[in-house]
């Protein structure tokens, strides 16, 4: 069994990791039948509390966009690059429900384009969007960041010109952060008819020193507000997602040395260099690596990744109306 990180078992290794779905050990290309269907029409929306005159139900404070912003520091830009690169099985898939060499991309919350750059290639054509100019600015300079199909544009999920329609919306370990009364409806305006949303993350098998670190991670995260959430869960309960299908890779060895196992939590919520003091990080460094040592005498560290991709509807089931 694989345990997603960052979900209801108490484990978080990994901070800033919702649960995404209950990834499951499959064979690659292990598809789950999508059994929802998007049908041309006006837009009729079920279930959900934001009815006229509801009140919203306000994200979870840890979410906030105070948080969110820490992917525009300098330090957490430097840092991104010691996270786990996703399994390659996730590219082609996500090439699949975008329908296939000829389809089109939104790519929300794109980063340095983990999976905007792997991805342009086996689409008509990938548009990148984020907040963080930082983040942008090196996904420019990495492998791929210049392919012809690839299109970066700096600004919020919510607002940033786009050039709809888009046959898929993919969001890397980004959702979580948007504002979601408003991200969700308009990627369902953006999304061309039997269009998906793709809501892709990681999750890493159980790690041995997981127990031994948590404390850790608890002790010096700057994000005092965090607690586990399911962010499918938390879609789906306010009427803004409908899950028509899921898929998990086989797990697929990561490794590097433990310094950058440590490093890469410092491209994580709540571990911002730049907003942590110099003392507390090289205390949060040295019990972090001591905790892990102990049990890669290698120096190494490997991780078990997973792909995980949860792909559906924005909003509630569409279905046409007649009503005048
Ligand atoms: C954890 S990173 C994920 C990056 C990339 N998709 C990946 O899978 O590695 C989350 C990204 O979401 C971006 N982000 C947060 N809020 C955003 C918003 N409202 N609009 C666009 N991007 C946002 C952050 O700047 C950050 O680059």
């Amino acid at each position: 069994m694989v345990t997603t990180t960052g979900g209801d078992t108490g484990a978080n290794p990994n901070p800033d990791a919702p649960t995404y779905a209950s990834a499951r050990s499959g064979r690659q290309g292990n598809v789950c039948k999508v059994s929802g269907a998007r049908v041309a029409g006006a837009l009729v929306r079920r279930g959900g509390d934001m009815g006229d005159g509801a009140t919203r139900r306000p994200k979870p404070a840890h979410l906030g966009p105070a948080y969110a912003e820490q992917f525009g520091d300098p330090a957490v830009v430097a840092a991104y690059r010691y996270r786990p690169t996703y399994p390659e099985a996730v590219f082609p898939m996500l090439a699949r429900l975008a329908g296939g060499p000829s389809g089109a991309v939104l790519d929300v919350g794109c980063g340095d384009g983990a999976i905007a750059r792997p991805l342009a290639p086996l689409v008509a054509r990938l548009d990148a969007v984020d907040s963080a100019a930082e983040m942008v600015r090196a996904g420019r300079r990495l492998p791929g960041g210049d392919h012809p199909h690839l299109t970066w544009t700096v600004g919020p999920a919510e607002s940033a010109p786009v050039n709809p329609p888009y046959g898929l919306i993919s969001a890397g370990a980004s959702i979580h952060w948007f504002d979601w009364d408003i991200a969700l409806p308009r990627f369902s305006r953006l999304l061309a008819p039997g269009g998906w949303l793709a809501i892709v993350g990681e999750s890493v098998r159980p790690n041995p020193w997981d127990a031994d670190l948590q404390p850790i991670i608890d002790r010096y995260s700057t994000n005092r507000d965090y607690r586990p959430y399911n962010v499918i869960d938390e879609l789906t309960s306010r009427g803004l997602f409908t899950r028509a299908g899921q898929w998990a890779s086989d797990p697929v060895p990561f490794r590097q040395p433990i310094t950058g196992y440590v490093e890469s939590f410092h491209a994580r919520n709540g571990f911002s260099r730049d907003r942590m003091s110099p003392a507390d990080a090289a205390a949060f460094d040295a019990a972090a690596t001591a905790r892990v040592a102990g049990h890669c005498p290698d120096g190494q560290v490997t991780l078990q990744v997973v792909g995980t991709i949860v792909w559906g509807s924005p909003l509630a089931p569409v279905e046409r109306t007649d009503e005048r």
